[in-house]
C-alpha cells in the first residue's frame, strides 16, 4: 500500500506526555495491553481497526494513535460514515470536479485528499455503502482515487484508522461488508474492553472526570463515598465510559450523591441474580459455575489491587497457595505484568505433577 512512506516505528509522543484530555488507561490488564499495542503500532504505516462497544473510547483512541504517530503534524480528518447520507458520502470522501453533476459549480476536494500526510479517520465503517466500500478498497490498495467527474486518478499519502461498534466479521457473514476490505483495514486490531470488564479502573476514571468537570464548571464536588464507588464498580455500564463521564458531570453540577445514586438502582451486576430467560433451557450447574467464577475473579482482583499485585501477599490474604493463585489469575484472564512466564511454568508443573 502506498498510503504513506513508512518512517520510524518509534512514537513521536510518548503516551504519558499527552494532554490531560487524553486516554486514561488505568491498571486493568486489558487496557495495559491496549496501551502497549498502541505504542507499538502508532508509528507504523499500517491501517488500524478500533473495535469496541459504544462509549468505550474508540474515537479518543483513534486521536491518540494520530497524536503518537510520526504524522501528528498532519491533519486528522474524521468521516462519520452514518451521519453523512450515502448519496453525499462519495463526494464528501473523494471530492468532485466542476460540472461533475448538477450543482457541482466548482471543484471540491474530498476528505481523503484533505487527509494527505495525516490520518483519515473512518468512524463506524460498517455503515459504508457497498459501492463506496469498493472505492475505499482501491484507496487502501494503492493510495489512488478519482474525484467524481475527474479524468485522472490522484495519489494520496494517508494513514487510515477505522472504528466499528458492530462486529465486522458478523457483517461479513450477513453479506453487508466486503471481506477483502475487512482484511485491508484490519491489519492491526485494537479491541477496547467494555467498562464492566475493567471495573478496577472506575475509581481512577471517576477522579479524572471529577477533576476535569470541577474545573470546567467551577465546581466544588468532593470525592465520591467508597460505598458509591463500589456500587459504580458493580454496575453494568451499557453506555460505557461516556455514561460514567455523564454521571460524574451530573454529580458535579447537582452536587449530591443522591442525585446520581438513584440512577443505579436495580441495574447492578450481581452474580447471584436469577436473571435467566425462562423461554430457553436452563443449565443450572453451568450458570452457578459461571456465577461462582465471576465472584472469585472479582475477589481476587480486589485483593491483587490492595496488594499492588504482590502475588505472594495476595495468596496469603486469600488463604490459598501461591501456585493456586497463579493458576486462578491465569484462568481469570489477567496475568500480571512480567508474570506470564511464571504462570505458565506453575501451570505446567501442576499439570506434570498430576
Ligand atoms: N479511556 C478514556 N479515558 C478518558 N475518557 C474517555 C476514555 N474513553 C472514553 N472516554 C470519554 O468517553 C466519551 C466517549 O468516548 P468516544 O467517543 O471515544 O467513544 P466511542 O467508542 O467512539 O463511542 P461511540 O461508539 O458511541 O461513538 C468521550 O467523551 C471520551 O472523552
Ligand atoms: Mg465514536
Amino acid at each position: 500500500m502506498s498510503l504513506k512512506a513508512a518512517t520510524s516505528s518509534s512514537l513521536s509522543v510518548p503516551v504519558n506526555d499527552l494532554p490531560p484530555d487524553s486516554v486514561i488507561f488505568g491498571e486493568s490488564f486489558a487496557m495495559q495491553a491496549v496501551r502497549e499495542k498502541i505504542e507499538r503500532l502508532a508509528g507504523a504505516d499500517i491501517p488500524v481497526l478500533v473495535e469496541g462497544e459504544s462509549g468505550t473510547g474508540k474515537e479518543i483512541v483513534a486521536k491518540l494513535i494520530h497524536a503518537c504517530s510520526p504524522w501528528k503534524e498532519g491533519p486528522f480528518v474524521k468521516v462519520n460514515c452514518p451521519a453523512i447520507p450515502s448519496a453525499l458520502l462519495e463526494s464528501e470522501l473523494f471530492g468532485y470536479e466542476k460540472g461533475a453533476f448538477t450543482g457541482a459549480y466548482g471543484t471540491k476536494p474530498g476528505r481523503v485528499e484533505l487527509a494527505h500526510r495525516g490520518t483519515l479517520f473512518l468512524d463506524e465503517i460498517s455503515e459504508l455503502d457497498p459501492s463506496l466500500q469498493a472505492k475505499l478498497l482501491q484507496l487502501l490498495q494503492d493510495g489512488r482515487f478519482c474525484r467524481i467527474g475527474a479524468q485522472e486518478e490522484m495519489q494520496v499519502d494517508v494513514r487510515v484508522v477505522c472504528t466499528s461498534n458492530r462486529k465486522l466479521e458478523q457483517e461479513i457473514k450477513s453479506g453487508s461488508f466486503r471481506p477483502d476490505l475487512y482484511y485491508r483495514i484490519n491489519v492491526v486490531n485494537v479491541q477496547l474492553p467494555a467498562l464492566r470488564e475493567r471495573s478496577e479502573d472506575i475509581p481512577r476514571l471517576v477522579d479524572y472526570f471529577l477533576e476535569r468537570y470541577n474545573q470546567q464548571y467551577n465546581g466544588q464536588a468532593g470525592p465520591l463515598s467508597p460505598q458509591l464507588v463500589r456500587r459504580l464498580q458493580g454496575y453494568s455500564w451499557p453506555g460505557n465510559i461516556r455514561e460514567l463521564e455523564n454521571l460524574v458531570k451530573r454529580y458535579v453540577v447537582l452536587g449530591t450523591e443522591e442525585a446520581i445514586s438513584s440512577e443505579l438502582q436495580g441495574t447492578t451486576q450481581d452474580p447471584f441474580t436469577a436473571d435467566v430467560s425462562l423461554d430457553e433451557p436452563i443449565w443450572l450447574k453451568k450458570l452457578t459455575r459461571q456465577a461462582v467464577r465471576e465472584l472469585e475473579r472479582k475477589i481476587i482482583l480486589r485483593v491483587l489491587q490492595a496488594t499492588h499485585w504482590n502475588r505472594k501477599k495476595a495468596a496469603k490474604m486469600l488463604n490459598i497457595s501461591y501456585r493456586a493463585l497463579l493458576y486462578k489469575i491465569r484462568q481469570a484472564g489477567f496475568p500480571p505484568k512480567n508474570a506470564r512466564r511464571q504462570v505458565g511454568e506453575a501451570v505446567a508443573s501442576e499439570v506434570s505433577a498430576d
